[in-house]
């Protein structure tokens, strides 16, 4: 058996890292074409092994423990902002149990109770921020991405991260979140400790919101806040297997990650979602259809959402999937290969005669994106067409959904499920699939309803923006849309 095939470049420590950072998917596409489903690029030194398709991601996704680490692929990027001792800075089956920590706070109860908080966020934003309202109808211009990301962290830190932080997001938090995201790019996943400004704030920000978190439980310990049904609540009182108790300090540093793991993920995703609306009026008018035949009363006002109700609208959920198709938040998953891995045949070179072993060290690469907007694989598979998804009038099950049925299909902890060979995994798979899709679809199904009640959208520019892949996070480059409160 051979090491895979290596994609051809000119300068060799550099290898193919402008193409690749430039845009990954139209990169992976053409190596696929080139190379087959598995290829190896340099990316400035290291060797990435791209695994494409459903049969690929199973190979890292599905992958064992002994075989392939999350751990040692991200922790360069991760430890400095999150802190130490969680996620990716301890052994896989502490990540594994914290993750159960994280499921347990995410109840029913609770998530019934974000619902109740998160229109109320949206209201004052469009009364303060946007200066929209029936009797100042617009229209009016906005960043919907700079929009979204407000709208995202008020309802973010209003429900699951505590009032007290939402109380202190205009005053310190904000500028906090702000410089943890500077430490948070593809050049810190290259070089985790530069003597860099940038880097000297990141870390000044992780140890000042870490002891911020300190602070709100210790004051809680004095019985003087109400905390309702936050993750921090729900994370104080976690003890390991082996007895350990989660510290302070632990709970700290995963609430940090919970933060930055939704943060861009959800607005991201709600921007697309909501520049699609405004180029394609069919979808926005189901959509507000949607709203007004479940939520409408006769005077022309609306409802609040309940939880439950969250999961009954098959136009919303049929949306935000296909831009989760389209625009998965996450192009490039990544693992460091700890032994070697042999590839399926079938996989490799369908017509040569070759088998391929991705040696130790290497990073493993799957891509979720390439084989969601495969042509092999979905009709017309670069247009957003949320009806794809429906099917006499209902939509199929989600893996989430699938995960709370006890049918153990996608989510898979520590079991290679046939979930991880899927072509459609925004959230991922596996053992390290998200924990955070049931409060993202809250949390979209909730701002975007609270958004497209309020207002008409229309586009500002003449097509969808293109992509900037220049973060972490697949973003939409200068997205303008039009806002008209609707009378
Ligand atoms: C893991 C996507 C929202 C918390 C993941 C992974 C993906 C993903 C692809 C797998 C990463 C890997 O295998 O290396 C998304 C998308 C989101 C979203 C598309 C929104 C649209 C959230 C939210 C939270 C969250 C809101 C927290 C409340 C996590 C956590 C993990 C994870 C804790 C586990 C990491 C691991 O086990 O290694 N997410 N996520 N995510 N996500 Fe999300």
């Amino acid at each position: 058996p051979t090491a895979p095939p290596v994609v051809f470049h000119y300068i060799p420590w550099f290898g193919s890292a402008a193409y690749y950072g430039m845009d990954p998917y139209k990169f992976m596409f053409e190596c696929r074409d080139k190379y087959g489903d598995v290829f190896t690029f340099i990316l400035l030194g290291r060797r990435m092994t791209v695994a494409l398709g459903p049969k690929g991601n199973n190979l890292s996704l599905g992958g064992k423990v002994s075989h392939v680490s999350a751990e040692d692929a991200y922790t360069h990027l991760t430890t400095p902002v999150f802190g130490k001792g969680v996620v990716y800075d301890c052994p896989n089956d502490m990540l594994m149990q914290q993750k159960k920590f994280i499921k347990h706070g995410l109840t029913t109860e609770a998530l019934q109770s974000y619902a109740e908080l998160m229109p109320a966020e949206c209201q004052e934003y469009f009364a303060k921020e946007l200066k929209l309202s029936k009797q100042n109808p617009g229209p009016k211009t906005v960043d919907v991405l700079h929009m979204m990301a407000q709208l995202i962290v008020l309802t973010a830190s209003r429900t699951l991260q505590g009032k007290e932080i939402r109380d202190n997001l205009s005053v310190r938090f904000a500028k906090l979140l702000e410089d943890l995201d500077k430490g948070f790019t593809p050049l810190n996943m290259m070089f985790p400790n530069l003597p860099l400004p940038s880097y000297r704030r990141r870390d000044a920000a992780q140890k000042e919101m870490s002891d911020f978190y300190m602070s709100i439980m210790a004051k809680r310990r004095t019985g003087e806040h109400d905390h309702e049904n936050d993750m921090i609540q729900a994370l104080q009182g976690s003890v390991y297997r082996n007895g350990t108790p989660l510290t302070d300090r632990d709970v700290a540093h995963m609430m940090i990650a919970l933060l930055m793991a939704g943060q861009h993920t959800s607005s991201a995703t709600s921007s697309w979602f909501l520049l699609h609306l405004a180029h394609d009026q069919d979808i926005q008018q189901r959509l507000y259809q949607e709203q007004v035949d479940n939520f409408g009363n006769p005077d022309g006002t609306f409802r609040p959402m309940t939880f439950e109700d969250t999961k009954k609208l098959p136009i919303m959920d049929s949306c935000i999937r296909e831009t989760l198709r389209l625009h998965a938040p996450i192009h490039s998953i990544l693992r460091k290969v700890l032994q070697p891995i042999v590839v399926p045949q079938s996989l490799a070179a369908p017509s040569e005669n070759v088998s391929y072993v991705i040696p130790k060290g290497h990073i493993i690469v799957a891509a979720p994106g390439v084989s969601q907007m495969d042509p092999k694989i979905w009709e017309k598979a670069g247009s957003w067409n949320p009806l794809r998804w429906l099917v006499d009038g209902g939509i199929a099950k989600t893996a989430n959904e699938q995960y709370q049925a006890g049918e153990k299909v996608d989510y898979g902890f520590g079991a290679v499920s046939k979930g991880t060979e899927s072509p459609y995994q925004p959230f991922g798979a596996g053992r390290h699939r998200c924990v955070g899709e049931q409060f993202a679809y809250l949390q979209l199904t909730l701002v975007i309803g609270e958004i497209v009640r309020n207002f008409k959208l229309t586009a500002a520019q003449k097509a969808i923006p293109e992509t900037n892949y220049q973060t972490m996070i697949v973003l939409p480059l200068d997205p303008k849309i039009n806002l008209e409160a609707r009378v």
